[in-house]
């Protein structure tokens, strides 16, 4: 199968592919990939936020009394698969503050390459919201997929899911499992090694945002 344009969404701004290609160089410091990967969530949510629904409200300016639009960030549920997507996460809750957000703790078994879940907390309500999961890198997508499978249980309205790096095989999988779910990336590269990590990736997400080896 081949990949599906129409849920795949590559964000191509210039200040996202700069501050992309900045993260894979092997020498950027621990300090520096962090705060690249906060600045390019925050620059990525613009994208995958576009089509949040706003009502209009009323406020006061300094003049007159009008309608406005607003987001009812609380409406919003992020999900962080731990640990790597706690970058991500930050970056997006500079934009949208008010929203509610739940982890996910998976771990992908060294041999079989599948998703063990050991943590799950959401928020109350994920009914009827609007869920974006995040997690930094797209590999062989187990982790995805069992994490998208998960919260589908809990009946939102929609699920999107945001990550700064692609493997086909991920991309393909998670199209396969979830057709539903549109995905949002900064770049899909070559393809998996044998130890599934991207190619030619940033290395280990996790590693190089916490400085752990
Ligand atoms: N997870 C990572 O952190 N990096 C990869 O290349 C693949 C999975």
């Amino acid at each position: 199968m081949n990949l599906n344009p129409q849920t795949l969404h590559v964000i191509q701004h210039p200040l996202v592919q700069h501050k992309l290609t900045l993260m894979r160089v092997k020498t950027t410091s621990t300090n520096g990939f962090r705060r690249l990967l906060n600045e390019l969530s925050t620059l990525m949510a613009y994208e995958v936020t576009r089509d949040m629904p706003v009502q209009e409200v009323e406020i006061e300016t300094p003049l007159e009394t009008m309608m406005a639009p607003m987001i009812d960030g609380k409406k919003l549920v992020l999900v962080s698969i731990l640990r790597a997507g706690g970058g991500i996460l930050d970056g997006v809750l500079n934009v949208v503050p008010g929203a509610r957000v739940g982890h996910i703790g998976l771990y992908r078994d060294p041999d079989t390459l599948q998703a063990v879940e050991y943590y799950f907390k959401m928020p109350s309500e994920v009914a009827e919201r609007d869920v974006i999961v995040v997690d930094p890198m797209l590999a062989t997508g187990n982790s995805v997929v069992a994490a998208v499978r998960r919260i589908k249980e809990l009946k939102p309205r929609s699920i999107k899911f945001m990550c700064l790096l692609a493997a086909p095989e991920g991309v393909r999988l998670l199209q396969q499992e979830h057709p539903d779910v549109h995905i949002y990336t900064a770049a899909v590269d070559r393809e998996l090694n044998a130890h599934g990590y991207i190619l030619p990736g940033l290395g280990d997400a996790g590693d190089r945002i916490f400085g752990t080896k």
